[in-house]
């Protein structure tokens, strides 16, 4: 099938990719020339695991192109994905100018029937503005007197994705369920054929519901992390252990273990913005979603309980040298959007500190947003000197490090660990003084 995917960003390059991959033929289309440029020579601007070997495969058997041009794009597909940005505005709103006029565009250069499907996080009734954009803006010879009846036959669903940063190719490749919100048998028998090498229930049901589901799914997650986080400062004042906690819970399938990992709160440019959306929403909808609001209030609390503990444990903060270990909001990416360790360092760095950091993968897009961080060359290199070191995000690779060696060449063996990525005897037994969140009485 010939799809078009408008917006080359991490949801858009990761569906167009995978959709090449499972046969289909694919234009990826982007506004910024630079970054179609270097996707057409097969260099991917972000980290994501498995994404740029298969490209450059892609790009090889002229599976996969890339183009400024929604008209191209429009012109030679029948399928055609938006997933452009739609960031937050002031009020938490999301902002969809950048989904309106890719309609428009699509619209004014339509030849033939289009299906055209929203892949963005978008508010309900999203697909009915869009289907109105096209349909009041379709080329002058389809256009009848009356709008209503301008005659192109197009169809508009929505497909919202559920792919993780980090883990993205596998989790479009093997999803839970597939979501088709479409309202006539011709949009949802194309979108089975989009899907079809894909093994996975599909919910089929109209576009509202479908837009809904994302919004539903996204928070309830975000609700998961700040229950356990609620529950992980409990476990600091009454010495319980939230790892036994989330773990005696998740047993039970009706809960399950995922997502119930306390530590400094979630970030990534997903769950901040699409909680505020859908408070937004909900409130312009006639319904006060409070139980969300105080979900996003747990989280901005994380961070700060984090730093009245080092606070506490460290007591001078000015002047003294802080190792700081993982940057990026979650392992397996360098996205650095929303990450927890922004807000954390910078006030350390503003009540006094000296930073050094280290992540394997996130340094570079971290320099611009963090002045005055000394980036360091490998997680030893983080700690040595260091009077304290913060653990921000869990990756994996420094659970093999040499913690004698790390111990040693700290000034103090104090270690926070925001992740609860550690093992807390262990680190005890090697000489730290560990702290972790909800491990017990501080
Ligand atoms: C999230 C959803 O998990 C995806 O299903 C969805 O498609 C995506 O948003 C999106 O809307 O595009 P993502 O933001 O990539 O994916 O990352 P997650 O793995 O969900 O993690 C989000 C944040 O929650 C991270 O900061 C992570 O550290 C934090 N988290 C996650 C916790 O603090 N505790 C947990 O138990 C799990």
């Amino acid at each position: 099938m010939k799809i078009a995917i408008i917006g080359s960003g991490y949801v858009g390059l990761v569906t167009g990719v995978c959709l090449g991959h499972i046969g289909h033929e694919v234009m990826c289309v982007d506004n910024d020339k630079k970054k179609i440029q270097s996707l057409q020579a097969g260099e991917v601007p972000i980290y994501e695991p498995g994404l740029e070997p298969k490209l450059k495969e892609l790009l090889a058997k002229k599976r996969i192109t890339f183009t400024t041009s929604i008209k191209a794009a429009t012109q030679s597909s029948t399928v055609i994905f938006i997933s452009v940005g739609t960031p937050s505005k002031k009020n938490g709103e999301a902002d969809l100018t950048h989904v309106e006029n890719v309609a428009r565009e699509i619209a004014v250069n339509m030849d033939s029937y289009k299906l055209i499907v929203e892949k963005s996080t978008v508010p309900t009734a999203t697909g009915r503005r869009i289907e109105r954009t096209i349909r009041l803006n379709l080329p002058k010879k389809f256009r009848h007197p009356d709008p209503k009846k301008n005659g192109l036959d197009f169809d508009v669903a929505s497909n919202p994705e559920f792919l993780r940063e980090g883990c993205a190719m596998e989790d479009f490749m093997n999803p839970d369920r597939i979501v088709m919100g479409v309202e006539s048998p011709r949009a949802e028998e194309l979108l089975r054929d989009v899907y079809k090498p894909l093994k996975a229930p599909i919910v089929v049901t109209n576009i509202n519901s479908a837009e809904l589901i994302k919004h539903a799914s996204n928070s309830f997650l975000a609700t998961k992390i700040s229950f356990i986080n609620a529950v992980a400062r409990i476990c600091d004042l009454v010495g319980a252990d939230v790892l036994k906690v989330s773990e005696g819970m998740g047993y039970d399938k009706r809960i399950g273990r995922a997502f119930l990992n306390a530590g400094i709160g979630y970030g990534g440019s997903c769950f901040p913005k699409d909680v505020d959306a859908f408070i937004r929403l909900s409130e312009k909808s006639g319904y006060s979603f409070n139980l969300l609001k105080e979900v996003r209030q747990v989280n901005e609390e994380q961070r700060q309980y984090f730093l009245r503990l080092i606070e506490d444990k460290l007591w001078i903060i000015k002047n003294k040298m802080i190792g700081v270990w993982g940057l990026a909001f979650k392992p397996d990416t360098d996205d650095m959007r929303n990450a927890p360790s922004l807000e954390i360092i910078r006030t350390l760095q503003h009540e006094g500190a000296k930073v050094k950091a280290y992540d394997p993968k996130a340094m570079d897009k971290s320099k611009m947003e963090l002045p005055g961080v000394v980036f360091s060359k490998d997680a030893y290199a983080a700690a040595s000197g260091a009077d304290c070191l913060l653990v921000l995000t869990e990756w994996k690779e420094f659970l093999k490090l040499d913690f004698k060696k790390v111990k040693t060449s700290m000034r103090q063996p104090i270690l926070f660990d925001g992740r609860n990525l550690f093992d807390k005897k262990l680190m005890e037994k090697t000489g730290f003084e560990y702290f972790g969140i909800g491990r017990g009485k501080l």
